[in-house]
């Protein structure tokens, strides 16, 4: 059993993936933009990732922008049939690395097709719909048009499966009355539970839920309590912040980031923390 699935797996569509994946936002410059300071650490940790059996890579083409995926595309391509690799529409970059929304049909078009050359792929297997208005959370604007938008590309054969990221439950309705939807990506993590009823909804749906910013963030998650605790069980804080998002939900599926290989094969570890119920009583009071 390789490191990545010591936890599981969960289906994107027609796709299984172990429970946790790696996140390649992180690959870029600073703020996500330019290109960053360690070429070959950037294509060592994506080599890395996929040795370890990670299955499951999160990008966009507005990380860098472009570069993300090239990077990717640089370190795997080929790439392993069981690997799949999941972007997101939605946005475009300023000079100055600025993001602003883009999400008229020529521009989803055009980051469908961008997605597709950067990453050398002739039909991407996940696209998430970021809906950027609102910023986090979102505010719950209409989103009939962008995801028509995407499921007419689906419906060419660039796309195989839809998702949305930053998204609310009336949203998440809203798209599934024009396409199936197999994962949600919204913020959530230890800390930060105000989606624990779309988290729930998503479980009995079967929709992955894909956590971004698993760990906090740019700043890991800290607290006292999460230390304690990894001191009990012999194991690193994020690795218990992992574990337990492992153990709230079988639908929830991980991509912390990273640019460190070390750091890659500890959050992979985590896989086969069991935790304890007294941990966990006290992990849930951790919610801001
Ligand atoms: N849909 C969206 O709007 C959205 C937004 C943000 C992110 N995302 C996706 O979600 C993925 C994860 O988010 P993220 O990378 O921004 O945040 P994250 O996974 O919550 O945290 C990454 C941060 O944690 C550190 N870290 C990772 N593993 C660690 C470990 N074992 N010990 C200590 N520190 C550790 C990293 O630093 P080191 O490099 O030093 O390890 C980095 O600073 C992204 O890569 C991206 O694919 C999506």
């Amino acid at each position: 059993m390789t490191n990545s699935n010591r936890s599981g797996t969960f289906s994107l569509g027609s796709r299984t993936v172990n429970r946790i994946g790696y996140g390649a936002m992180q690959l870029t410059g600073p703020g996500v933009f330019g290109p960053p300071a360690d070429r070959q650490g950037a294509l060592a940790v994506l080599r890395a990732a996929v040795d370890a059996g990670v299955n499951h890579i999160d990008t966009s083409d507005f990380y860098g922008p472009h570069i993300t995926n090239q990077l990717i595309s640089e370190a795997l391509y080929p790439y392993r049939d069981t690997l799949t690799i999941v972007t997101k529409v939605g946005a475009l970059r300023t000079g100055d690395g600025g993001i602003y929304a883009a999400c008229s049909a020529a521009q989803l078009t055009a980051a469908v097709h961008d997605n597709l050359r950067n990453l050398r792929l002739d039909v991407l297997d996940v696209v998430n719909f970021r809906y950027m208005a609102g910023g986090i959370p979102p505010d719950g604007g209409a989103i009939e048009a962008p995801v028509a938008a995407l499921a007419a590309l689906q419906q060419q054969g660039l796309i195989r499966h839809i998702g949305l990221s930053n998204v609310t439950a009336s949203q998440l309705a809203e798209a599934q009355k024009i396409t199936p939807i197999v994962c949600v990506q919204n913020r959530y993590n230890i800390v930060q539970r105000h989606d624990d009823a779309l988290l729930d909804e998503c479980a009995r749906q079967g929709i992955a839920w894909v956590p971004f910013f698993p760990l906090g963030g740019f700043t890991p998650v800290q607290s006292s309590a999460l230390q304690q605790i990894a001191g009990r069980l012999g194991a690193a804080p994020m690795q218990i912040a992992l574990a337990w998002l492992l153990q709230r939900s079988a639908n929830i599926l991980l991509i912390p980031g990273t640019r460190s290989v070390a750091h890659l094969h500890e959050n992979l570890a985590a896989g086969a923390l069991i935790l304890p119920a007294d941990a966990i009583a006290v992990l849930d009071q951790l919610a801001l």
